[in-house]
């Protein structure tokens, strides 16, 4: 197969921070490589009305550090029907463009493989969500800032917490994954955490606080990810309230955490990465998703991305168990 003259990229589904450093590793790889680049505006929306731009070296200059996408990004209906991916492959094979990298989480994934098989169009998949719920690979792009976006918040609250002996209901991102909130959970020092792969045992998050208080805490630390329970934090917090009658503060994370600059490790990630998928588009691959697993750079077949599940680390929950003695 010759090698691709001309190649895109896009940012697909929720943002992440770390998408623009991949973006500038995708655009100065292509350009070394001696490929034209273009950019897709607001994902497959972008790329079904043919929002594109040229990029070259200079367009990716001083963003490694910004959170967000340069490239704005979107969650398309349109895509996910056999006509919209049609207008989709018609809007490349027009502009000349032979080759596609997207950067995003499954449901990205789902529609660049679903474009592939119909279509014939070279794909290669980046991933950036901050849920880290993709297998395939031991990061996502963002996760890692996100985890330490929702620390600081959890650190500020736990000084408020101590303070007025309060016990907090924290809300994390992660509808169906709880990685994020293992993560900050452990760092955050909580006490409880809850996550959308086991279910919510009331009687054990009211057994942890009554046993809490017989050996003397009084502030405690609960962190939800936002799928763990119908309802969120808020509904979790009064449902121990009905049992025990204590009284307590919800906080809601929320969107602080998709945004920020990158931490160093998102940022070396994403370059990595987005090097990776170039050579790899260049070097005549389709239809894989680039990953780091054990420090190495690896590309998996895309379907494996959203059919094999990549596991949370439950042993975190008794980690937890045992810390918050
Ligand atoms: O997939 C990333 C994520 O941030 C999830 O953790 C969250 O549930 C979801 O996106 C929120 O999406 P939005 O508010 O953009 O629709």
């Amino acid at each position: 197969m010759a090698r691709l003259r001309h190649i895109a990229v896009l940012a697909s589904g929720g943002d992440s921070p770390g998408m623009n450093a991949a973006t500038r590793a995708v655009v100065r790889t292509a350009i070394a490589g001696g490929a034209q680049i273009t950019g897709i505006m607001r994902g497959y929306s972008g790329l079904v009305a043919g929002e594109f731009r040229a990029l070259d070296a200079r367009s990716v200059s001083n963003v490694i550090q910004t959170g967000g996408t340069i490239l704005k990004t979107s969650r398309c209906e349109e895509f996910l029907r056999p006509e919209g991916r049609a207008k989709a492959a018609a809007r490349l094979r027009d502009a000349g463009i032979e080759g596609l990298i997207a950067i995003g989480g499954d449901g990205t994934f789902r529609g660049l493989h679903a474009l592939a098989s119909e279509h014939g169009v070279a794909v290669i998949g980046v991933p950036g969500t901050i849920d880290n719920d993709v297998f395939g690979t031991d990061a996502t792009i963002g996760f890692d800032t996100a985890a330490n976006t929702a620390l600081e918040s959890i650190d500020k609250i736990r000084d408020t917490a101590a303070s007025h002996d309060r016990i907090f209901f924290i809300e994390v991102m992660g509808r169906r994954c709880g990685a994020l909130a293992l993560a900050v959970g452990v760092a955050g020092g909580a006490e409880v955490i809850l996550v959308p792969e086991v279910p919510v045992d009331l009687a054990s998050v009211c057994g942890v606080l009554e046993e809490g208080r017989r050996r003397g805490k009084t502030s405690y630390i609960i962190v939800v990810a936002e799928g763990a329970y119908e309802g969120g934090a808020q509904a979790v917090a009064q449902a121990v309230k009905d049992r025990l009658g204590i009284s307590y503060r919800v906080s809601v994370i929320g969107h602080i955490q998709r945004g920020g600059s990158p931490t160093a490790f998102d940022r070396t990630l994403a370059t990595r990465l987005g090097r990776a998928a170039v050579d790899a588009i260049l070097g005549g691959e389709t239809d894989r998703m680039v990953g780091v697993t054990c420090g190495e750079v690896a590309l998996v077949p895309l379907p494996d991305t959203w059919e094999k599940k990549k596991p949370v680390d439950l042993d975190l929950l008794k980690l937890t168990t045992i810390m918050s003695s």
